[in-house]
């Protein structure tokens, strides 16, 4: 079975550029072929300031939006954050979903799409993978870093470079690879 691709909206925010980015990367992964993708919206999903009483490796979630987002981390074999940097670090908005569940995260690798100004999200990037190592996620270390990123949006679309095109297909096949090696770790600790 062919593994499933979330690709992560991480802004929130009213006139964020986030969904422009997610999109072009979203379409880059459907033609890469090698994974069922989807867009996965944290706007969308709504979830308030972490307000489950239990810790989340116990799976007893309270609330019906910590089982929505559950089901959504649970369904997924690996995940790109489109994240972009808040005073040189993550948005709370990505931290805030993190928290919120444990076991579904375990054992799938990770990728990154950044943007930004000079730094092109990657302050961001650095804090975001201490917490998804928390989370037993693994971070690869092939990613697309967008500088300036207003500078590559025309008519309301991401046109890239050519180097963050070719970053984004180097991307998708080492997660593509991740993404088969660590299910057996996956269906081992389920037993
Ligand atoms: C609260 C806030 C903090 C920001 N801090 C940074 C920063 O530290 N580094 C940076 O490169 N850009 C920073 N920016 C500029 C963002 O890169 C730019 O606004 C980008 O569009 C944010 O992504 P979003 O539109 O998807 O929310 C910041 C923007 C906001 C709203």
């Amino acid at each position: 079975m062919r593994s499933k691709l979330h690709v992560v909206i991480c802004s929130t925010r009213p006139g964020r550029v986030g969904p422009t980015v997610a999109h072009w990367f979203h379409e880059v992964a459907i033609e890469h072929d090698q994974f069922d993708v989807a867009l996965v919206d944290l706007a969308e999903f709504n979830l308030p300031l972490f307000d489950e009483p239990k810790h989340p490796r116990l799976q007893q979630y309270q609330h019906e939006h910590t089982k929505r987002w559950a089901a959504s981390v649970n369904a997924a074999d690996a995940f790109v954050f489109v994240t972009p940097e808040y005073n040189h670090g993550p948005p709370p908005s990505l931290l805030n979903v993190l928290n919120y569940v444990y076991l579904e995260w375990n054992y799938k690798p990770a990728g990154f799409v950044s943007y930004g100004g000079m730094s092109g999200g990657m302050r961001a990037v650095q804090v975001e993978k201490l917490t998804l190592t928390t989370l037993k996620v693994v971070p690869i270390i092939e990613s697309v870093v967008v500088s300036m990123v207003s500078q590559y949006i025309e008519g309301g679309a991401f046109k890239p470079n050519d180097i963050q095109s070719d970053a984004a297909i180097a991307m998708l096949n080492e997660l593509a690879r991740w993404a088969e090696c660590l299910k057996p770790m996956r269906n081992h600790s389920a037993k």
